[in-house]
């Protein structure tokens, strides 16, 4: 009886917090009712794409980086409409095709990479460059899916969670209509050049995979920050380097930064932009909410390139303005 009770208290509690999360996600007007209706259209589908086009229209782009954004009925539009520049995905290869989800078991036939992220950015990119033909070739400098800012790469990283060359090169394979439409960030006769989308491996992404052509790639290395030093990483075979946050400096209490975790920090990031890298703290406090502030405050304030973010709709209000001058 004890027992059912404190079970009972406990279904209650996890149930509050479930519901207190959900309205803090999505709080405020019309977008948001948006984003809630569209999770509703039958399966974990995505919504029809001028629905998106429109809604997307007036986003403008911020430095952040939406994790765990699997966790979200319409993940991409979510990661989109808050402005977010990167967007990242776990991805598991089962069965020759690729799953996403934060762990294995919650792998479900309907949430692929493709039918989260390959398609719908196929869709957004075909409506945003309507005269470009595949026949034709690639003649102007492809629109990307922010209409504000149309030469904004977004950043696609994927985390690769099973055997890293196997699951890297069915990423690379299913890709390929964006590589062929040229909206695919590549390295080619000695140089970089960013499209709407760069493809970035992570997780158990095998480095050599990605630097097996010496001449010409279109998927770049997630460089481990706190290795950079005398390492082969730059921006010709790497797009971020990144670590997490206690590993690279330990903890922060209550979102403090001790002087010797500031100057190990301005060393990492040092090092990471005379590479030409985009840096990234991963794994930051999300709670209490001061904490949480307080460490994107200082991050941004250093010069962090992008933060990780799970609340997209509080980074989309965060102040990116207040960094030092160099
Ligand atoms: C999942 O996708 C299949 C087709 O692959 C579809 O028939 C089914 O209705 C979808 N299920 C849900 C719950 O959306
Ligand atoms: C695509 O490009 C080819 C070659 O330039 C041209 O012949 C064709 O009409 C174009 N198709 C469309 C739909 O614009
Ligand atoms: C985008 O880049 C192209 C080519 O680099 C340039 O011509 C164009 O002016 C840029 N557009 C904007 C809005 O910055
Ligand atoms: C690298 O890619 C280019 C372009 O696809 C191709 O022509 C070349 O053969 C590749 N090189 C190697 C070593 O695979
Ligand atoms: C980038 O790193 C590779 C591998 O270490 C090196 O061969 C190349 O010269 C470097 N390129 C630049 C522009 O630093």
């Amino acid at each position: 009886m004890a027992c059912l009770t404190v079970l009972l208290v406990l279904v209650v509690l996890v149930l509050t917090v479930h519901a207190v999360y959900d309205h803090g996600d999505y709080h405020d007007g019309s977008s948001d009712t948006i984003l809630a209706n569209l999770g509703l259209s039958g399966s974990d589908s995505q919504p029809p794409s001028q629905y998106a086009a429109d809604f997307l229209r007036d986003v403008v782009p911020i430095a952040c980086h939406s994790h765990n954004d699997y966790w979200r009925k319409v993940p991409l539009f979510t990661a989109l409409h808050a402005g977010c520049i990167g967007t990242e995905a776990d991805v598991w290869l089962v069965d020759d095709d690729l799953y996403v989800g934060h762990d294995q078991s919650a792998l479900t036939p309907n949430r692929t990479l493709q039918s989260l992220y390959l398609d719908p950015l196929m869709d957004i990119l075909e409506r945003a460059n309507p005269s470009t033909n595949a026949s034709s070739g690639i003649s102007t400098t492809p629109r990307g899916v922010f209409d504000m800012s149309p030469n904004q790469t977004l950043s696609l990283l994927i985390d690769v969670k099973t055997d890293g060359a196997a699951t890297f090169r069915k990423v690379l394979e299913q890709v390929e209509p964006l590589r062929q439409r040229g909206w695919l960030s590549t390295f080619d006769n000695g140089k970089v050049q960013l499209g709407p989308i760069t493809l970035v491996g992570s997780g158990n992404t095998p480095f050599h995979v990605v630097i097996e052509n010496s001449t010409y790639r279109y998927a770049f290395f997630d460089a481990p920050l706190d290795q950079l030093e005398d390492s082969m990483y730059n921006s010709t075979n790497s797009y971020y380097s990144s670590v997490g946050l206690r590993q690279a400096l330990g903890i922060v209490w209550f979102g403090w930064f001790r002087n010797s975790q500031i100057e190990r920090m301005s060393e990492q990031l040092q090092q990471a932009h005379e590479r030409g890298l985009k840096a990234r703290y991963w794994s930051l406090p999300s709670w209490p909410v001061q904490v949480r502030d307080a460490v994107w405050g200082t991050l941004i304030y250093e010069g962090v390139d992008l933060l990780n973010v799970d609340d997209v709709e509080a980074a989309a209000h965060a102040d990116w303005t207040k960094k030092k001058s160099n």
